[in-house]
Parts: structure tokens; C-alpha cells; sequence
């Protein structure tokens, strides 16, 4: 989210401008003082991420400047057993996350001790996994003596696309979509957040992983399904499109069993046909369900967020239909979709400036939900 030194509120523009006055949160709070050292201090905050198994540091300034963004990826580890093993990852972590944050501050010529605050993702996610980053996140901060700050991961994603300066206008419909979470979430602002739908099974990077499992074609399986499906013809299998215009949720679950049974019925189908026709089927639902939000909520824009919104095809029909509905895509680099250390270090500078520092009694929270109104 684009901010410069104070975080950013709507405006009567309708895009993110400084507040001209605190809101009701920032009056009257003890912790409120925390804000103008993190001023002080420029507001290079160091970032920690390892919900999962990306192992990523990077330093962000003044919550929207990415000064370096290191991610040390365990897919060659986890690919030996088709997916992410819990306890294979946090070894890994244990490994990488100190060579990766040495490199984080040395690309971004910070030194610890001037940082203005260390964030790590707290949760959701894997719990031993969170452990090792909370961890080593609190222990650099005691030593560097500067803020510590607890971040959680689903919003961080939705920090990713005011990275390095884009303007977002709010209210602005964001599609998150990762491996373990897809929901429709409105953001009013940052910090404020209304929750339309979410999956009722499962996430739409999940049903990927598994649709790529049955075809054969390895882990992780989004960014080889968006491959293969480059290839194949999406008209080819009329696959479901469940809920397509029932409510705000989502289910995948059904769709990722309906891919299976005709892979069963069709061993010789082309597997470009049917990973392109799965992919079109979950961008149908996740694109349809977006533009009717932004129609009823009158919302500027559609912002995608999460792995699956480094897909290609999902990228395509989001743009197409802003332009058609004249409102702004918002897509994030793809780097910045996917499991990075910028997004949380800017999810961790806007949380320190408005709530201050966490306490350090704060550890791995594996179910933390994305707190909505
Ligand atoms: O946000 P993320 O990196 O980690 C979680 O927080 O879960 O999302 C990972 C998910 C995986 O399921 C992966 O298959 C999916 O995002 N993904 C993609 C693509 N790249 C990653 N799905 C579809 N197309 C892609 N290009
Ligand atoms: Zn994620």
C-alpha cells in the first residue's frame, strides 16, 4: 500500500493520501508512541518471512521502498515428497533465515542497529515453521535494540501491491488467493478490511497443487499448471464453476474431483487441454465473483493477491475486465504474490506506525485470521 513517512487513509479523491487528522485508533494509545522514532529513524524496517516453505528477508523504506528482497525457495527439498513437509521445512529455515537476513541488510547497506523495526510473519501458517522466523525475529531485535513487530501473513499479501510506489485506490476489491486461503476481501483502508466470502474447502492454490499431483505434473503445481495450460485449449473440458453466481464463497473442492474423474474416464486426453480447462474454471469463478463485488460495492478497482495471483490467465481476465468496467487491475510483480519478506516488511511498518511495537511474548500463531470488520 503506498505510503510515504505516516500510513495512508481514503481520501475524498478516493485514493490513499496522508490523513490530515488521526482516526479514533490513533488518539489516546500508550503504544501511539512508537510512531515518531520509526519517523526518526526513516523507517527502514527489516522483514521475516517463513509461514511456510519460502524462507525470505528483505528491508522496505517508509513502508513502500523495497531497499532488498532475498527469497530462498525449499521447492527442490519438498519436491522430493510432492509436497511441504512441516518439519523438513523449518529445519530448512533454520538454516537459511540468518545468511538470507545478513544478506537482506547488506544489499540495502542498513545496518541492524539503525533499522527502525524488525517484522516477522507471526501466523497463519506452519507452526514450526512461524517459530523459527518469530524467534529469530525477536532475538535480533533485543539485540539491535529496536521495535519488534508481529505481522500476519494474509496481510501482508494484501500490502503487496502498494509496493515500491503503485497507487491503490480504495475501496478496492482484493481476490487473496494462496495455498492455503482464498477470500474475497474488501479493503477500506489499510488495517480495515471487510471480509465478502472465502472458501468453504479448498483454496484455490491448493486445488493447483492437487489438480498438478493427478496430471503428474510435479510441485509446486500452480506455476506448472499456468505453464502447461499455455498450450492446451481451456474450451475443451466444460468443467464446473462451483458457485459461479451463488453468494461471496468459494469451493474447489468438487472441481478438483471432477478433474480427477475425467482424468480417470480419459487417460489419452492432452493434459494442456485439461490443465487449461481446470485453469479457466477456477478464473472464471474467482474473476466473476470480483467484478460483481466491485459492481455492488462501487469499489475503483480489483486487486489480486497470494501465489495464484502470479497466474497468468487469472492476470489476463482481471485486466480485461477493469478495462471493460473502467476501474483500475491492481497486479502486483509477480515476485511479490508469491511468499516474499517486502510485503510483510511493509505490512510490519504500517502496523508499528499505527499500533506500535508487539509484545515479545508474542509467538507462532498457526491459525491467526485476518482480522475483518
Ligand atoms: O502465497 P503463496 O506463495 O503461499 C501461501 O501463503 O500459501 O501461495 C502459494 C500457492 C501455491 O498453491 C502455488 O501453487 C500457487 O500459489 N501459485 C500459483 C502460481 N504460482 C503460485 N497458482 C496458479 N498459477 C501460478 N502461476
Ligand atoms: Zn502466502
Amino acid at each position: 500500500m503506498r505510503g510515504t513517512t505516516r500510513p495512508m487513509v481514503r481520501g475524498t479523491t478516493g485514493t490513499m493520501v496522508r490523513p490530515t487528522k488521526p482516526d479514533a485508533r490513533a488518539t489516546g494509545s500508550v503504544r501511539r508512541t512508537g510512531r515518531p522514532s520509526l519517523e526518526a529513524a526513516g523507517g527502514a524496517v527489516l522483514g521475516i518471512e517463513t509461514s511456510c516453505d519460502e524462507t525470505a528477508a528483505a528491508v522496505v523504506v517508509d513502508g513502500v521502498d523495497i531497499a532488498s528482497s532475498v527469497v530462498s525457495s525449499q521447492v527442490d527439498l519438498h519436491t522430493l515428497y510432492g509436497g511441504v513437509v512441516p518439519e523438513v521445512a523449518s529445519r530448512a529455515h533454520l538454516d537459511l533465515l540468518v545468511p538470507l537476513v545478513t544478506t537482506a541488510l547488506s544489499e540495502a547497506e542498513v545496518e541492524g542497529r539503525g533499522l527502525s523495526g524488525v517484522a516477522v510473519t507471526s501466523g497463519p501458517g506452519l507452526a514450526g515453521a512461524l517459530m523459527v522466523g518469530v524467534a529469530t525475529a525477536k532475538a535480533l531485535a533485543v539485540a539491535w535494540d529496536v521495535p519488534f513487530v508481529a505481522v500476519n501473513h494474509l496481510e501482508a499479501h494484501l500490502f503487496a501491491a502498494g509496493l515500491d510506489g503503485a497507487d491503490v485506490p480504495l475501496p478496492v476489491v482484493t481476490v487473496l488467493a494462496s495455498g492455503g486461503h482464498t477470500m474475497l476481501v474488501v479493503i477500506e483502508a489499510p488495517g480495515r478490511y471487510r471480509l465478502l466470502g472465502q472458501t468453504l474447502d479448498d483454496a484455490a492454490g491448493e486445488a493447483f497443487d492437487k489438480v498438478a499431483r493427478f496430471l503428474g505434473l510435479g510441485y509446486p503445481g500452480g506455476p506448472v499448471v499456468d505453464r502447461m495450460a499455455q498450450e492446451g485449449d481451456p474450451r475443451s473440458v466444460d468443467f464446473p464453476r462451483p458457485l459461479l453466481h451463488q453468494g461471496w464463497d468459494f469451493s474447489f473442492s468438487g472441481l478438483k474431483s471432477a478433474v480427477l474423474r475425467y482424468t480417470r474416464l480419459h487417460p489419452d486426453a492432452p493434459t494442456a487441454d485439461v490443465a487449461a480447462s481446470f485453469q479457466a474454471a477456477v478464473v472464471d469463478v474467482l474473476v466473476s465473483k470480483a467484478v460483481r463485488a466491485v459492481r455492488e460495492t462501487g469499489a475503483a478497482g480489483i486487486c489480486l493477491a497470494g501465489g495464484v495471483a502470479a497466474n497468468s490467465e487469472l492476470r489476463r481476465r482481471t485486466t480485461e475486465a477493469c478495462e471493460s468496467m473502467g476501474v483500475r487491475a491492481l497486479l502486483p510483480e509477480r515476485a511479490m504474490c508469491t511468499d516474499n519478506a517486502a510485503m510483510v516488511a511493509a505490512a510490519g511498518w504500517w502496523r508499528l506506525a499505527w499500533d506500535g511495537p508487539s509484545s515479545l511474548e508474542t509467538g507462532a500463531e498457526p491459525d491467526l485470521p485476518l482480522l475483518t470488520a
